[in-house]
């Protein structure tokens, strides 16, 4: 027999300075999905990754909490793996890049590349920001597109027009750190020769496991000229220095990807399996699920490295596209930042992964989450038809035969028919094309469906008949859990429990489940109530008007200039009433004497009465721009303070006259 081959699977290693969010989970949903499909069907697959803990923002996250990078990495990771456990997103090994094996890796592999001939050293000149003393990496620079004068772009590409440039180029840079120009300052470098591998990466790009426009964008650089890349940054920086250096660190782009090795070893080493995947001699397969706007790193910088260092590249490069919800890009002031612990208050993750799976494939076209189309997909299909399907027939078992499922199906050839369709369902996850599987299992769902309304089971009198009937029920139900198993396992779970049975797997599917007792039905899946995803909603839209007061430490030092340019002016509350179907807010009339009346909401509700609040005088931001929420207009903003848990509205002296200005 043909020795089972060995995959090694990894997601994007996620930045160790944010949540996780459901964008992120597109990503390792989408992997995860994969990695339980081929387990399933028998192959031998370790699924890997890591937090990529090092970098710019990382450390000056770190400082603005007072905290050492180190704690914050630690707090970090610690929340990722919480979240991904909650979406059942089971990796096999979870690490940090700042890790002892990733820096022996990352040493060995530039020492490797540098005697060989493909790092070499130069003199550069860097944007340098003098007052916070520190360089710049190009994302602290925003300035104007010299390609197509898009103002506020990032210092290494642009938003508008996709063009990819040095900083230096952009016209009118600023430093987003300290708002000043920066002055360029010259620093030594060490730079990877990308261009010693053209070659190599053409030949790989023909023949590895690349998406069509992947594939097409590879070929599209690869006939441009190919620059060195710069692996080096400058104190301070948090990261792994350079060996011989004092005060240079490696890039994170160059130890993140490391890191995948590193996650690997550890794993490999503890549990003393899969050894030498990434030796070029060994037999293995090596997939990276990662998201297209990382596809350069991956496919170009990567398997050079890789390649240069003497180790096997990877066998198959999947990218998605980005999520985007009702439409739009995720942000947080549109309320469209979705924090995966956000959602878990509200809803259940599987639907999630149900919800993506159903429009998930093997393109990079974004997905959109709607959540009017999410609550149409989980109540009317998945638990309107599949649940649906088994409480009706466990309650026929269970009222004429005691819970025992019959010893024969009612009709063999049709349950050999319905499993007829088996086989395409497992092409279609292999090929990664989720949604085709999804409808094709949901098909079926309507063809058991259709079995047990032309049977009629509740009009015949035969109680041996009826239990035969609710028992092919049940096994057609029994089958299409398995094959929704990679996307629903917890749903599994439950229904191995119910079953009496543990561990199905793939071929399960196929072999009826006969004269044994079952349990009780129990309710698997719930429907998905309006008022869940409101309270959501309403949750990431109180996120946003909450005051910026809970940061731990000061905020950057501004000048007068930026402080008068907020006009702060006494305002006496006049009415206060409760926002329907929001939680936090409550809406206020405030009177700001020659300026009229604003209408404000705030985010208050918890700490306050509304009949406390009128006649109370404050202080507002009288010209704050006008946010459209879904309420209504918020057209000023009272100033509050957080303290100890409760939201306190700033009282200002009862003598001083509406609308006077505060300074
Ligand atoms: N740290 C790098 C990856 C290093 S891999 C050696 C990184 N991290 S990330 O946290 O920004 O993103 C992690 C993964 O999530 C990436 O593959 C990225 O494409 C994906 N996504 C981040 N936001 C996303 C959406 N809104 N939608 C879909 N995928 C998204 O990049
Ligand atoms: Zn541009």
């Amino acid at each position: 027999m043909k020795t089972k081959n060995k995959i090694l699977v990894t997601s994007a290693l996620p930045y160790a300075n944010g949540p996780i969010h459901l964008g992120h989970l597109v990503e390792y949903i989408q992997t995860d999905i994969w990695v339980r499909f081929k387990k399933l069907t028998g192959s031998e697959v370790v699924y890997i990754c890591a937090d990529d803990a090092h970098g710019t923002p990382i450390m000056l996250k770190a400082k603005e909490q007072g905290i050492t990078p180190e704690k914050l990495i630690e707090e970090v990771k610690k929340s990722h793996e919480e979240d991904f456990r909650n979406f059942y997103i089971d990796f096999d090994h979870y690490s940090s890049t700042n890790s002892v094996k990733n820096k022996e890796l990352c040493e060995e592999i530039f020492t490797n590349l540098n005697h060989s001939g493909h790092i070499s050293q130069k003199v550069i000149s860097q944007f340098y920001d003098d007052k916070e003393k520190i360089f710049l990496p190009d994302r602290y620079i925003k300035g104007t597109c010299p390609k197509c004068n898009a103002e506020d772009q990032y210092g290494d590409s642009c938003e508008s027009c996709g063009a990819t440039y040095s900083p230096t180029e952009l016209i009118d840079p600023k430093s987003i750190l300290s708002n000043t120009e920066p002055k360029t300052k010259d620093t030594n470098h060490y730079f990877f020769n990308l261009k010693d591998f053209k070659d190599y990466l053409i030949a790989w790009t023909k023949s590895h496991n690349l998406q069509t426009p992947i594939r097409n964008k590879l070929n599209e650089w690869l006939n441009e000229s190919l620059n060195d890349w710069d692996i080096t940054r400058d104190e301070p920086y948090f990261g792994f220095k350079i060996p011989g250096e004092k005060d240079k660190y490696f890039y994170v782009w160059m130890d993140a990807p490391i890191g995948y090795i590193a996650a690997f070893e550890e794993y490999s080493e503890k549990n003393n399996k899969f050894k030498g995947i990434w030796d070029k001699e060994e037999e293995g397969e090596i997939y990276h699920f990662i998201g297209k706007d990382i596809s350069y790193f991956h496919a170009l910088f990567w398997p050079s490295i890789l390649n240069g260092a003497g180790y096997r590249t990877p066998t198959g490069i999947f990218c998605h596209g980005f999520l985007t919800v009702d439409g739009k890009k995720m942000s947080k002031s549109r309320g469209t930042f979705i924090k995966a612990s956000d959602y878990l208050k509200y809803l259940d993750p599987e639907f999630l992964r149900y919800y993506f799976s159903s429009k998930l494939n093997d393109g990079i076209e974004d997905i959109d989450l709607n959540f009017d189309d999410l609550t149409k997909k989980i109540n009317s299909d998945l638990v309107g038809k599949l649940i649906n399907l088994a409480s009706r027939c466990s309650a026929f078992l269970e009222k004429n035969s005691e819970l025992m499922l019959s010893k024969d199906l009612e009709d063999e050839e049709k349950f050999k028919i319905f499993l007829t369709d088996i086989n395409e369902i497992k092409n279609f996850y292999e090929e990664r094309k989720f949604s085709n599987a999804i409808s094709k299992i949901m098909l079926m769902t309507d063809k058991a469906n259709q079995y047990i309304n032309e049977k009629k089971p509740w009009s015949i009198q035969d109680l041996e008949e009826v239990q035969k009937i609710s028992t092919q029920g049940l096994n057609y139900f029994r089958t299409l859990v398995i094959l929704l198993s990679p996307v629903m396992p917890d749903l599994q779970k439950k229904t191995e429990d119910m079953l009496n049975e543990k561990d199905l797997v793939w071929n399960d599917s196929l072999k009826p489940l006969l004269n044994k007792k079952i349990k009780k039905f129990v309710t698997l899946k719930k429907r998905i109530q309006k008022e869940d995803i409101q309270k959501l909603k309403d949750e990431l839209t109180n996120i946003n008007i909450k005051t910026n007061v809970e940061e731990k430490s000061m905020a950057n030092e501004i000048e007068y200039d930026d402080f008068s340019k907020i006009d702060l002016r006494i305002g006496e509350i006049l009415e206060a009433i409760n926002v329907e179907g929001a939680d936090k807010l409550l809406k206020l009339k405030v009177n700001l004497g020659d300026l009229g009346d604003k209408e404000i909401f705030a985010g208050i509700k918890k700490s306050y009465k509304p009949e406390d609040l009128i006649g109370m005088k404050t202080i507002v931001v009288a010209n704050l721009k006008p946010k459209t929420m879904k309420f209504g207009i918020s057209s000023a903003m009272v100033l509050a303070a957080s303290s100890d848990g409760e939201i306190i509205v700033i009282e200002a002296d009862s003598k001083i006259k509406n609308g006077s200005k505060v300074k």
